[in-house]
C-alpha cells in the first residue's frame, strides 16, 4: 500500500511520451504523437497521445489508458510492478503505509544501493587498467561490447574497499551495503577481482550479483552470488525474465537453462523467453513463479553432462506436477547453451528445440539406462518407479494421459500402469475438479462496472452519473472507487490506488479484458444488473416491514402502495436491450 502522496507526486512526473517511446515507436504529428497500435494489428497509425497528456487512445480499437494501464497491458505488469517501475524510472521514492512496519527495512534504498554498485562494476570493467584483464577474458569467450553495454556486465576490483568509497559519495551508507550484500561484515567488497552479472527482478531493478572468477587461481567457487537479503530470494528468482518476460507470457512457454551466462546469450540471440534459476537449483519456487506467469510448456535447456540429464529428470518431474508439459532438450556431451550456439549458432539451436524429447520418453530412458527393458523384471521396476512418481501431479487429467501415454510407449497394458476407464476418473473428484468456484457474484459485478469506468471513461461516465449513485455498491472498496471517479470526473489509476485498503484490487479490476466490440450493451447490461440489484433490496425491505407484524394496518396499507408502486418501476428497463 502506497502512500496517497508519493502516489500523488508520481503522478506528477510521469512523462507518458516517455513511457511509451521505449516501446512504441512514436511520431510527432502537431501536438500529439503518433504510432501504430501496439494494442491491435493495424498499418496506417491510429494510436495517439496529446502532448502534455496523461492518457492514450488508440482511434483504430478503442484502447485507452494511463502509463500504468500501458504498462499493465502491454508488459503484463502487475499494477504494483508497474507503479515501482515508473517510481524508479522517474526518481520518485515511494512510501509504503507499512515501510516501517516491516521490519524497519527500506527495500528502495538497498536497490539504490545496487543500482549504483552496478554502474561501479561496469565502469570498472570497461574504464580502469585492472579491468582490462578480465574484459579480455570476456572477449575471449565471445562475449562483444555490446552484450557487455545491453546487460550490464562489471567487474568488481581487487582493492576491497574501493566500492564503499565511491558509494560514499552517493550518500549510501555502511549498513545499507552490508545488508545489501555488497559489503561483508568486514566491511569489505563482497566481490573482489570478479567479473559481475547484475540480477533482476522481473521489472529489472538490480538485487544482487552473480560473479565469476576469470583466472583460475581466484580463491573461492567459480561463482558466489550475492547471499539472501532482503531484496535478494534465492529460491524464487528467475534470471532473465525482465528481457523474456513479455514473450513468455505471450507465449505460455520458457525455455530453461542452467547458467547466467547461458541465459543472457539466449536472450541475445534473440531467444528471449529464457531463464536460470540462480546460485540454487532450480526448485519448487521457481517452478510457481513460471505458473504465475500461466507458463503452459518448459523446455530445459541443460548441461551436456550426466548432471545436466539428472536436473532435468528432476526438475522436469516439478514442472509436470504442476501441469507444465516439459520437453528437453539434449545437448552434446560437454556442450551448455553458451558453448552450443558459439559452436552452432541459432538456427541449430533452433532445430534442437524443435525436435525436444517429451518429458516422459526422456524419463523412461534417463531410468531405463540401469534397468534392462527386454526382461519382464526390468519393465516391471520402471512401471513401478514411473508411476509412483506420476501419481503425484497435480493435475488429474495429466496423470490420466501421462499413465496411458507410458503404457503404450513400453508396451504394457494400460491397466498395469493402474490406468483407470470410467468416464470420470476417480481422482477429478477427489480433487474437487467438478464443484464451482464460490465466486461473489455480487462483487463480480461490482468489479465489471468500475472495469468499464476506468477504461472507457470518455464514453461512460456520464452514464454512470446519471444512473448510479454509491448506494448501488454493497462492496465498500468498491463503493469507494466509484465515488472517487464520479467527485473527480475521471479515473486515474494513482488517484484511484490512494482510496482503496488493497491495491491489488486494482489488479483484480484491469487484468481481465474488455470486450470493446460489444462495449456499450455490455456496459449497459452491468448498470442495469446493479440496479436491479438495489431495486430488489428496497422491494425486499418493504416485504419485511409489512410482514414483521410492528405495523398498524394503516401503515401496512401503505407499505403495500409502496410496494406496487415500486414493484411497476424497474429503473432504467426501458435504455437496455
Ligand atoms: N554455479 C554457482 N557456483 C559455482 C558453480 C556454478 O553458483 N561454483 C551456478 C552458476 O549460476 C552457473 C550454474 O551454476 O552459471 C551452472 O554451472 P556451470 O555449468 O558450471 O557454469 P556455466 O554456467 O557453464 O558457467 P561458465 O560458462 O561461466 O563456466
Ligand atoms: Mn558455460
Amino acid at each position: 500500500m502506497f502512500t496517497k502522496e508519493s502516489l500523488e507526486k508520481l503522478r506528477e512526473r510521469i512523462d507518458l511520451i516517455e513511457v511509451v517511446s521505449g516501446h512504441v515507436e512514436l511520431k510527432r504529428a502537431g501536438a500529439a504523437h503518433k504510432a501504430l497500435c501496439p494494442f491491435h494489428q493495424e498499418k496506417s497509425p491510429s494510436f495517439m497521445i496529446q502532448k502534455g497528456e496523461s492518457h492514450y487512445h488508440c482511434f483504430g480499437c478503442g484502447a485507452h489508458g494511463d502509463a500504468i494501464q500501458f504498462l499493465m497491458n502491454h508488459l503484463n505488469f502487475s499494477f504494483i510492478e508497474a507503479v515501482e517501475s515508473l517510481a524508479e524510472r522517474f526518481h520518485v521514492t515511494l512510501e509504503r503505509q507499512d515501510q516501517l512496519g516491516e521490519k524497519g527495512v527500506d527495500k528502495a534504498a538497498l536497490k539504490e544501493a545496487c543500482n549504483l554498485a552496478s554502474e561501479f562494476f561496469h565502469a570498472c570493467l570497461l574504464h580502469t587498467e585492472e579491468g582490462k584483464a578480465p574484459l579480455n577474458y570476456l572477449y575471449k569467450r565471445g562475449i562483444s561490447f555490446d552484450f557487455i553495454r545491453r546487460f550490464q556486465v562489471g567487474f568488481g576490483p581487487s582493492d576491497g574497499t574501493l566500492i564503499r568509497k565511491v558509494l560514499a559519495k552517493e550518500k549510501i551508507d555502511e549498513s545499507t551495503l552490508i545488508e545489501a550484500g555488497l559489503l561483508t561484515e568486514e566491511k569489505r567488497s563482497f566481490f573482489r577481482d570478479r567479473i559481475t552479472f547484475p540480477i533482476r527482478t522481473s521489472t529489472g531493478s538490480i538485487i544482487g550479483f552473480s560473479a565469476r572468477k576469470y583466472k583460475e587461481d581466484t580463491f573461492g567457487g567459480k561463482y558466489i552470488n550475492t547471499p539472501e537479503t532482503p531484496l535478494f530470494k534465492k529460491s524464487r528468482i528467475l534470471f532473465g525474465l525482465n528481457y523474456s518476460r513479455r514473450r513468455i507470457i505471450k507465449e505460455r512457454c520458457a525455455l530453461i537453462v542452467e547458467g547466467q551466462v547461458d541465459c543472457l546469450k539466449m536472450i541475445e540471440s534473440g531467444l528471449n523467453l529464457t531463464v536460470a534459476a540462480l546460485g540454487t537449483a532450480f526448485g519448487e519456487g521457481h517452478a510457481e513463479e513460471l505458473k504465475k506467469l500461466q507458463v503452459r510448456e518448459a523446455y530445459l535447456l541443460f548441461d551436456g553432462d550426466e548432471a545436466g540429464r539428472s536436473a532435468a529428470s528432476k526438475v522436469g518431474d516439478l514442472l509436470q506436477k504442476k501441469g507444465i508439459d516439459v520437453y528437453v532438450v539434449s545437448l552434446p556431451k560437454g556442450s551448455d547453451p553458451d558453448a552450443y550456439l558459439m559452436q552452432f549458432g541459432t538456427q541449430r539451436l533452433l532445430e534442437e528445440l524443435e525436435q525436444a524429447e517429451a518429458y516422459l520418453s526422456f524419463q523412461i530412458a534417463f531410468l531405463g539406462r540401469e534397468l534392462n527393458l527386454d526382461s519382464p523384471a526390468g519393465k516391471a521396476e520402471l512401471v513401478k518407479t514411473l508411476k509412483k512418481q506420476i501419481e503425484l501431479w497435480e493435475e488429474p487429467v495429466m496423470v490420466h494421459e501421462s499413465l496411458r501415454k507410458i503404457a503404450s510407449l513400453i508396451h504394457v497394458p494400460e491397466e498395469m500402469m493402474g490406468v483407470k476407464h470410467s468416464h470420470v476418473p476417480l481422482f477429478v473428484k477427489n480433487h474437487g475438479f467438478l464443484l464451482p468456484n464460490p465466486v461473489d457474484t455480487q462483487r463480480v459485478i461490482e468489479l465489471d462496472l468500475l472495469r468499464w469506468l476506468i477504461v472507457m471513461e470518455d464514453q461512460f461516465l456520464p452514464t454512470a452519473r446519471t444512473y448510479l449513485s454509491e448506494k448501488h455498491f454493497f462492496t465498500a472498496s468498491c463503493r469507494l472507487l466509484f465515488q472517487k471517479i464520479i467527485e473527480e470526473g475521471r479515473a486515474d489509476l494513482l488517484t484511484l490506488a490512494s482510496v482503496v485498503q488493497d491495491q491489488s484490487l486494482l489488479d483484480e479490476i484491469l487484468q481481465k479484458k474488455i470486450n470493446r466490440e460489444r462495449a456499450e450493451p455490455l456496459f449497459l447490461e452491468t448498470v442495469q444488473k446493479l440496479l436491479d440489484r438495489e431495486w430488489m433490496q428496497m422491494r425486499e425491505m418493504i416485504r419485511m416491514q409489512i410482514h414483521s407484524g410492528e405495523h398498524s394496518e394503516e401503515k401496512i396499507l401503505e407499505l403495500a402502495k409502496q410496494f406496487d408502486a415500486l414493484k411497476s418501476s424497474r429503473p432504467l428497463a426501458s435504455m437496455v436491450k
